[in-house]
């Protein structure tokens, strides 16, 4: 699929996957590339055309050959142009956070969105991020990691960054959906971030990893 190396961390919201991928990305001098902001750019573009994801799903089926979604490489993440423009904080909107795991549940959507995710590993060494990066996108790769926290310590987290965002309720979604849904994917290496400081499980994956043969001087 690809000759290029992928680490695949996948986890519910808030269990600490964005700012670990993208420590664990700068350490080896991978990119950064978090799965969830492409559902999120095409959600935004839902919201503007003003369609219902759960009313009307063929419509927002439709609207993915009408949108564009650009990915490019900024300072070693993907930065993401939608039909031109740079949709910025409406990314984590209230808008987007409502309606993301309904429009990522529709299977056509995430067809189109996992083979974008998919060429990102075409150009270079990543680090992606996600729910079912381990189980579908890169099935393949050796190097897989779920992260995981308790429902209360994800909760703080959200709090904390000032994001009135309803986890419970995109992590029921996301773990119950038919396609691809959040699972612990075969052959993941597992851990419970709730009494780990960042730096800490930056270290376990680094660890790991090194026991794989991965290791910054490797890239
Ligand atoms: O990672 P983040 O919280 O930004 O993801 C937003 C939403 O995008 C998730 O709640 C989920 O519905 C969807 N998503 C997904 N598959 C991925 C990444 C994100 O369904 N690989």
């Amino acid at each position: 699929m690809s000759t290029h190396h992928v680490v695949a961390i996948d986890g519910p919201a808030a269990s600490g996957k964005s700012s670990v991928s993208r420590k664990v990305a700068e350490k080896l001098g991978y990119a950064f590339v978090s799965s969830g902001l492409m559902y999120r750019a095409f959600t935004w573009v839902v919201c503007e055309v003003g369609l219902d994801p759960e009313a009307d799903p063929d419509a927002v089926v439709a609207l993915l050959d009408k949108t564009k979604i650009e990915a490019s490489r900024r300072d070693n993440e993907l930065f993401l142009l939608v039909n031109g423009s740079d949709p910025g904080d409406a990314l984590t909107s209230d808008y987007v956070n409502g309606n993301v795991s309904k429009v990522a549940k529709i299977p056509d959507v995430r067809k189109a969105l996992v083979k974008q995710q998919r060429a990102c590993a075409e150009a270079t060494d990543i680090v992606m991020e996600g729910r079912d990066i381990g189980s579908v996108v890169f099935p393949d790769t050796p190097y897989k990691f779920y992260l995981d926290a308790s429902e209360v310590v994800r909760a703080r987290r959200r709090a904390a960054q000032g994001l009135g965002d309803e986890i419970a309720e995109r992590d029921r979604l996301d773990s119950t959906r038919k396609v691809s849904p959040l699972k612990v994917a075969d052959g993941a290496t597992k851990i419970d971030t709730s009494d780990l400081t960042l730096p800490q499980v930056v270290e376990a994956l680094l660890g790991q990893l090194s026991e794989q043969g991965v290791t910054p001087s490797s890239t």
